[in-house]
C-alpha cells in the first residue's frame, strides 16, 4: 500500500511517500480502507521528535482517519465489512499511524460514520472534535447559559469548541487573526468574535461577559497562556482549561486565582479512555445529524503531498502565519 512515513525524526522533508506492506488485522482490529485523514499539530511534534511516541521505523504518521471497513479480526464485535467508520488516537503510543491506503485499528478507537457525513469531514473533525468534547464536558462540565471563551475560533480545536459550546446553550466568545477568520467564527455560531490583535479585546470581552457574570469557562488553545489577563476576566468559580504549550512556564498569579474560587484544569485528549472517547464520539455523531457539528476543512491535498501538509500545519500552529482556517485533509 502507499503510505506517508518517516525513517527518522526531523523537518517535514523527512517524510517519504512510498510502498509499505498492507497491515493484517489482529483479532481485535479492523482493517480500514482509508478515505481521508487529517493533520494535527501533534503529528508535527512527533515527526519533529519533540514528542516521543515512536517505537519503530518506518513509522506511519497520523492520528485521524475515516474510511470503510475492508476486513475484521476474529474478535471484532461492533463492525462488519463495508461499514463506514472514523476514529483518532492512532500514531500514538506505538500504534500504526493513518497516513496510508489502509490502517489496522483496534475497534475500541473506531466509531460509525453518520450516513450524511463525508470521510473528509469525519477525519477533519476526529481529534479536534473529541478534544473539544472531552474538554468542555468531561473535564470542565459546561452548563447551558454559561459564557465560554476560546482563542482561535477558526482553528482546529477552536472551531470545534465554538460549535459544541454553542450547541450546548453557552454564550460563546472567540478570537481570530483576520476578517476571514472572524467571519468564519460567526458562521460557526460565535456570539462574539474579535481580532486578537485588537487593543480593546479585553474591554469587549468584559462588556460581553459581565452581564452573565464573567467568563465561566476559558478554553485556552494558545501555547503561551496569559494567566493574569485571563484570571481578571473570569467569573467567580470559573474553570480555566489548559491544553496546549508543553514548553510554557508562565507566571501564575496565585492571589487573584484563589480569591475568585477558580479551578484550573489540564488535559490531553489521548489520555481519555476508549469508553470516554466513544461517549464523546457518539455525541459528536448525533450533533452532526442535527446540523450542529460541521468540521471545518481549510485545505485538501493528496496524501502524496504530506510534506507540504506538515509544513502548512507547522507554519500556522508554531509560525502563526494565519494562512490556514480549520483542518488540513489528505486523501490517499
Ligand atoms: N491537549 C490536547 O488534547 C490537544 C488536542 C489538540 C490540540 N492541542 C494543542 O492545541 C493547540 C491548538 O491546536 P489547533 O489544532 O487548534 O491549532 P490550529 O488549527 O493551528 O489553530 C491555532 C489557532 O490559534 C489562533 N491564534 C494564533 N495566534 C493567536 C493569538 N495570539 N491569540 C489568539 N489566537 C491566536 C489562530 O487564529 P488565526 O488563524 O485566525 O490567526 C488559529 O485559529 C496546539 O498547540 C495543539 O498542539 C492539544
Amino acid at each position: 500500500m502507499k503510505a506517508a512515513f518517516i525513517r527518522q525524526t526531523g523537518a517535514p522533508s523527512v517524510i517519504e511517500f512510498g510502498e509499505l506492506p498492507t497491515p493484517k488485522p489482529r483479532p481485535n482490529e479492523v482493517l480500514v480502507k482509508v478515505g481521508a485523514v487529517a493533520v494535527n499539530p501533534i503529528d508535527t511534534y512527533i515527526r519533529a521528535g519533540a514528542v516521543s511516541m515512536i517505537n519503530h521505523f518506518p513509522y506511519i504518521l497520523g492520528c485521524d482517519l475515516a474510511g470503510t471497513v475492508e476486513q475484521v479480526g476474529t474478535e471484532v464485535k461492533r463492525f462488519k465489512v463495508g461499514d463506514r467508520v472514523w476514529g483518532s488516537n492512532q500514531g500514538l503510543f506505538g500504534r500504526q499511524g493513518t497516513f496510508a491506503e489502509y490502517a489496522s485499528v483496534d475497534e475500541r478507537w473506531l466509531y460509525a460514520t453518520p450516513a450524511k457525513m463525508t470521510d473528509a469531514a469525519a477525519a477533519a473533525g476526529a481529534l479536534v472534535g473529541l478534544t473539544a468534547h472531552l474538554g468542555l464536558f468531561l473535564h470542565a462540565n459546561l452548563k447551558p447559559g454559561e459564557v465560554v471563551f476560546v482563542n482561535g475560533g477558526a482553528g482546529g480545536v477552536g472551531s470545534a469548541v465554538v460549535q459544541l459550546a454553542k450547541a450546548a446553550g453557552a454564550f460563546v466568545a472567540t478570537t481570530g487573526g483576520n476578517d476571514e477568520s472572524l467571519a468564519l467564527c460567526k458562521q460557526l455560531g460565535a456570539d462574539m468574535a474579535v481580532n486578537y490583535r485588537d487593543a480593546n479585546l479585553d474591554d469587549q470581552l468584559r462588556a460581553f461577559s459581565i452581564p452573565h457574570g464573567g467568563v465561566h469557562l476559558w478554553f485556552e488553545t494558545l501555547r503561551e497562556p496569559t494567566m493574569d489577563r485571563t484570571i481578571s476576566l473570569m467569573a467567580p468559580r470559573g474553570r480555566l482549561v489548559l491544553m496546549a504549550g508543553r514548553a510554557a512556564r508562565p507566571e501564575f498569579p496565585v492571589g487573584p486565582f484563589y480569591v475568585k474560587d477558580l479551578r484550573l484544569i489540564g488535559f490531553a485528549m489521548f489520555n481519555g479512555t476508549p469508553e470516554e472517547q466513544r461517549a464523546a464520539a457518539d455525541k459528536l455523531n448525533t450533533l452532526h445529524e442535527f446540523g450542529r457539528w460541521n468540521p471545518l476543512i481549510g485545505k485538501t491535498l493528496p496524501l502524496s503531498e504530506a510534506i507540504a501538509a506538515h509544513q502548512l500545519q507547522e507554519d500556522n500552529t508554531i509560525g502563526k502565519q494565519g494562512t490556514l482556517r480549520g483542518k488540513i485533509v489528505l486523501v490517499p
